[in-house]
């Protein structure tokens, strides 16, 4: 059955934006929950702009479906992951200047360091999954690095200028899905996906699970807008 991960990074990207207490991604997380999230997903980033390692040690202790853990494969976060236990670990690309991630990982560079990293959390229980864009040489070196996972970019496909286009960026990923599966990965894609795009990459046969942030915080705040003002103009009159 494919499963919704769902990244509350924005949540403290809003609460960092004052340094304040509020809102609370572990909050976040518990209403995610409620309302139907299979798994909770945050990227622990170097510069900390957004989730902090709090968030990640409460996360670990609050969250009731399972834990992602999105980080670069740098030996810090290495060991804040063997500390942490979450569910899996999705190793991700990161560049301090970057907006957001930019694309897939390039496991072949430095593929030798990148496969201690695998054997390092593998060989605490920690599965690993390969954030990689849907290229055939990225597929066959995250099989060989032992990984149990792979996630798919769905960024090129997200972001396509053209119907033809957005199509071609939808056979690679069904081509890299396939490949993975028969190379016996499993199978996740995320990044840059909305409620107007999810459905062709939700139908790729063998996907397991998608990982979506940005589209469903900003979905939640507009949502939420109209009934948060409705409770200020009460707490106004002091009737809240
Ligand atoms: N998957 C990975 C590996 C990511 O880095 C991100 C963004 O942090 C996402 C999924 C979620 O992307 P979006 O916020 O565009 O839904």
């Amino acid at each position: 059955m494919l499963t919704l991960g769902v990244n509350i990074d924005h949540i403290a990207t809003v609460r960092q934006a004052r340094r304040t207490v509020e809102p609370d991604p572990v909050a976040a997380a518990v209403l995610a929950e409620l309302g139907g999230a299979d798994g909770i997903t945050i990227h622990l980033r170097e510069d900390r702009r957004h989730i902090q390692d709090r968030d990640a040690r409460l996360l670990r202790q609050t969250v009731r479906t399972h834990l992602n853990l999105e980080m670069a494969p740098t030996p810090e976060m290495v060991s804040i992951a063997l500390d942490l236990k979450p569910d899996y670990v999705t190793l991700v690309p990161e560049r301090r200047e970057e907006v957001t991630t930019e694309g897939g990982l390039d496991l072949l560079s430095n593929f030798p360091r990148l496969c201690g990293v695998v054997e390092q959390l593998q060989g605490a229980g920690i599965p690993v999954s390969w954030f990689i864009d849907s290229d055939r040489a990225q597929i066959e070196a995250a099989a060989k690095t032992g990984a149990y996972f792979i996630e798919l970019h769905t960024g090129k496909y997200a972001d396509a200028d053209h119907e033809d286009q957005r199509q071609q960026e939808l056979e690679a990923l069904q081509r890299g899905a396939e490949q993975a599966i028969a190379a016996g990965l499993r199978v996740n894609a995320g990044h840059g996906l909305t409620y107007w795009n999810v459905y062709p990459v939700a139908a790729i046969a063998g996907m397991e699970e998608l990982n979506i942030g940005h589209s469903i915080i900003s979905r939640a705040v507009l949502v939420g807008l109209e009934r948060a003002v409705r409770e200020m103009k009460l707490a106004m009159r002091g009737e809240l």
